[in-house]
């Protein structure tokens, strides 16, 4: 998909297995630039180990019940991505077809500039395509741009969850959108 913002422009395409290697570097750095400062030391390196590397990315993307889209700039590099998940939904997710956004990530210089709307866009698409008929979510409490942008995008909070990070179990707000 070509997108319509200035430049340098952007695409979003489906990633492959041969994309694991920057999409294990790209999320590894995101998440780290997004939540250093509000954990430990400890915890950030025991979650970035068990969440980020190649092969855990290669399985991701060989995952049939994972769909996952990559923003790639006019360079070849990553500028964002999301994944969408088959999986079972919490109990506050009373819907009978929904799918998960397991993650959702835009690097920073390109945040505020529309992509992450373009990119749920696709991420929509792609949801109705699997015949998902709602659209859900887990984000951090704290993580209050994230909730903002989930907001103008129609989701609404309907409960919350625990992520853990590291050793710290986290409370995530869970929000739902129909599609
Ligand atoms: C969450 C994310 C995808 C949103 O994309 P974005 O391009 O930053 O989103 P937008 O700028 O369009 O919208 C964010 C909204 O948050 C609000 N906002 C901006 N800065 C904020 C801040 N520091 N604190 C709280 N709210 C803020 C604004 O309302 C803004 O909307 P507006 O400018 O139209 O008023 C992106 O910031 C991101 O990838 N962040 C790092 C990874 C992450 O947190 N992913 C989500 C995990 S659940």
């Amino acid at each position: 998909m070509n997108s319509a913002h200035a430049v340098p422009a952007f695409v979003i395409r489906r990633g492959t297995p041969a994309d694991a290697a920057p999409l294990a570097e790209f999320g590894a750095r995101t998440f780290r630039e997004t939540f250093a400062a509000d954990n430990t030391v400890e915890d950030m390196a025991k979650h970035l180990a068990s969440a980020w590397s190649p092969s855990l990315q290669e399985a991701e993307l060989r995952d049939p019940l994972l769909d996952t889209l990559l923003a790639v700039d006019s360079g070849g590099a990553l500028a964002g991505f999301a994944q969408l998940r088959a999986a079972h939904a919490p109990a506050c997710v009373p819907t009978r077809k929904p799918i998960e956004l397991k993650r959702f990530y835009v690097d920073r210089p390109w945040q505020g500039r529309g992509l992450a709307r373009e990119l749920m866009a696709e991420v929509e698409r792609v949801a109705r395509r699997n015949g998902a008929r709602e659209l859900w979510l887990g984000v951090w409490e704290r993580n209050q741009r994230a909730q903002a942008f989930y907001r103008k995008c129609g989701f609404e909070k309907v409960g919350t969850q625990i992520f853990v990070v590291g050793d710290d179990p986290q409370t995530d707000h869970v929000m739902l959108r129909s599609l």
